[in-house]
């Protein structure tokens, strides 16, 4: 049943999950499916399956079981804020080609959020004994396992933890992984290193106070509130009033029952609670965005006095873990084009036409590709190399500098860059002391990292690219289909193009050779024959040749 309480002009979840379903972006599973065992597992196989970005889908569970045989009303959706750049195109409300400007747009033109009384997020509220014992609190909620074999326990993976600044007041919003230990209580694990988690530096200000931290951990709200959680915003930035920027209107907030934090009122569940900023505990196995499994290591534990819903919540998860996922898409169409503003804007460098951060396998992190247009000074090229690997702490291990004619999605084409526009001895720089993410080097002090930036644009100008000119492929191409041969894939490149080093005179002879007039060819080497050039002499090096006064 859906609640009484009055909702905003912007779609809540709900109304974005109808959204994908019209875009043909949502798949329904009536079947019994397990949540410990099956559920993400299945969602798995279209990141690993061979099926394009495009194709990918949201996936509702509407009969939900585990492995205890315990069945559960409430449904579950993977994957339908960012399973595709489309999917995140709906959830902000403008076209794809449009994110960024959207994002700059927002957080130019904040908006303050309004506080409400009655808010659907509260139709429900458990406290006290409805949160102990089995099949209650945490333990009644269709919570998945992301990576059976793996993780230690279910774990809330779509969340947006809200903490408040003491000193300021200000809330911030991270997604945050929250592991179940508990009917009420979870794991809170928050990135204690520098450029981290801002909810660790609120933790660390509650601990010198001697308090323990309220924290309010939001599953499943409006999009433009959800984009929040994993978007990099300036340390003190009022997120939700970002969101109000996205939106156009303010998001209705509702005061939690338990503590002082605000969250959205059209929130699918909050979890309410103190996290103790005392004690640690051991927190994971769990299976992490880098496609490593992060191993156990002592994290933060939150108390949970109260959860609250609405009557027809539905409980969302995100798919991360090794790398093309959810977790990576909603990063990638938020980040790339912050490194376009700060290279463009920032720093003021002009001739960048797109920054691309690797996704598959590497998470986005640590290989970065910035392409050029030609003819931009080396100084700028090398300005914007050091600007991108310092932007933020754990982005650009490895950034490359490549031209416009680098599709850097393809990795034979970057690995035709280094091989021939780049001399390592000239070209490339190792800078130390990187922060380490993922998996820590053990040879190196503290697990230091470093950075390899390598300018792989052209020098100079090249003779043209050894494939026949478009025209020619276009035709061929033709030819090809009309003879029922295999269909074609094409690869770029997939013809030939002038890299600059290429004359009106030999463009002259290459087409006369192609209508048949080779010979007039001929007839012209012939008039320029010598007897005191040693072969394989550039017909360029020698006085007298055609080019000379060109
Ligand atoms: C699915 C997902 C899970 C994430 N898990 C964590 C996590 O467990 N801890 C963490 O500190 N950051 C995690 N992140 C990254 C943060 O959400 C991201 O760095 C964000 O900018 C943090 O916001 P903050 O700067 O306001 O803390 C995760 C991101 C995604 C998309």
């Amino acid at each position: 049943m859906a609640s009484s309480a009055k909702k905003g002009g912007y779609p809540d979840f709900h109304e974005h999950l109808k959204k994908l379903d019209e875009a043909g972006l949502l798949t329904t599973i009536d079947e019994p499916v397990n949540k410990d065992t099956q559920l993400h597992p299945l969602v798995r196989w279209q990141f690993r399956g061979g099926i394009p970005e495009e194709q990918r889908k949201a996936f509702k569970f509407t009969n939900v079981t585990d492995s205890l045989g315990r069945t559960y009303d409430m449904p579950v959706v993977v994957g339908a804020l960012s399973t595709n750049a489309e999917m995140y195109s709906i959830g902000m409300g403008v076209p794809v080609e449009e994110i960024g400007d959207k994002w700059n747009e927002a957080m130019a033109n904040p908006i303050d959020p309004v506080t409400v009384e009655d808010a659907a997020c509260q139709d429900v509220v458990l406290t006290g004994d409805d949160l102990q014992g089995d099949g209650k609190g945490l333990d009644g909620l269709p919570v998945p396992i992301s990576t059976p074999g793996y993780d230690c326990a279910p774990y809330l993976t779509a969340t947006n933890v809200t903490t408040r600044n003491p000193d300021t007041g200000t809330q911030n919003m991270g997604t945050y992984r929250a592991g179940l230990k508990a009917s009420d209580r979870l794991a809170v694990r928050m990135v204690s290193r520098p450029g981290g988690a801002e909810g660790h530096m609120h933790w660390e200000m509650y601990k010198k106070r001697g308090e323990k931290m309220p924290c309010a951990i939001v599953v499943g709200c409006p999009p433009s509130v959800a984009y929040m959680g994993p978007q990099k915003l300036p340390v003190g930035v009022e997120e939700m009033a970002v969101a109000g920027g996205v939106v156009g209107e303010p998001i209705r907030q509702v005061k939690c029952k338990t503590i002082d934090i605000m969250v959205p009122a059209e929130s699918e569940i909050v979890f309410e609670g103190f996290i103790d900023t005392e004690y640690v505990e051991p927190e994971a196995p769990f299976a992490e965005s880098h496609g490593h499994v992060a191993l156990e290591d002592f994290n933060t534990a939150m108390d949970v006095t109260a959860i609250t819903m609405r009557k027809n919540a539905v409980f969302t998860s995100i798919i991360s873990q090794l790398t093309p996922s959810e977790s990576s898409v909603i990063k990638r169409v938020a980040y790339e084009p912050l490194y376009m503003s700060h290279l463009q804007d920032g720093l003021g460098i002009k001739g960048v036409k797109k920054v691309y951060l690797h996704e598959n396998l590497t998470n986005l992190r640590r290989i970065l590709f910035i392409q050029f247009e030609r003819g931009v000074p080396t100084t700028e090229v090398w300005r914007a190399l050091y600007g991108a690997s310092s932007l933020a702490a754990a982005i650009g291990k490895y950034v490359v500098a490549v031209n416009e004619d680098i599709d850097p999605s393809n990795g034979d084409a970057v690995f035709w860059a280094l091989a021939y526009r780049a001399n390592p001895g000239l070209d490339a720089q190792v800078l130390k002391h990187r922060v380490p993410y993922g998996p820590r080097d053990k040879r190196s002090p503290g697990g230091e990292d470093s950075t390899l930036l390598i300018d792989a644009t052209l020098k100079s100008d090249m003779p043209p690219l050894a494939l026949p000119k478009k025209e020619y492929m276009e035709h061929a191409a033709k030819l090809w289909e009309s003879l029922d041969l295999p269909p074609l894939q094409p690869e770029s490149p997939w013809h030939g193009y002038s890299l600059g080093d290429w004359s009106d005179e030999w463009e002259e002879m290459a087409k006369r050779a192609a209508e048949g007039n080779y010979m007039e060819n001929g007839r012209r080497s012939a008039q320029l024959r010598r007897n005191d050039v040693f072969p394989n002499t550039s017909i360029r090096e020698v006085p007298g040749n055609p080019f000379e006064d060109k």
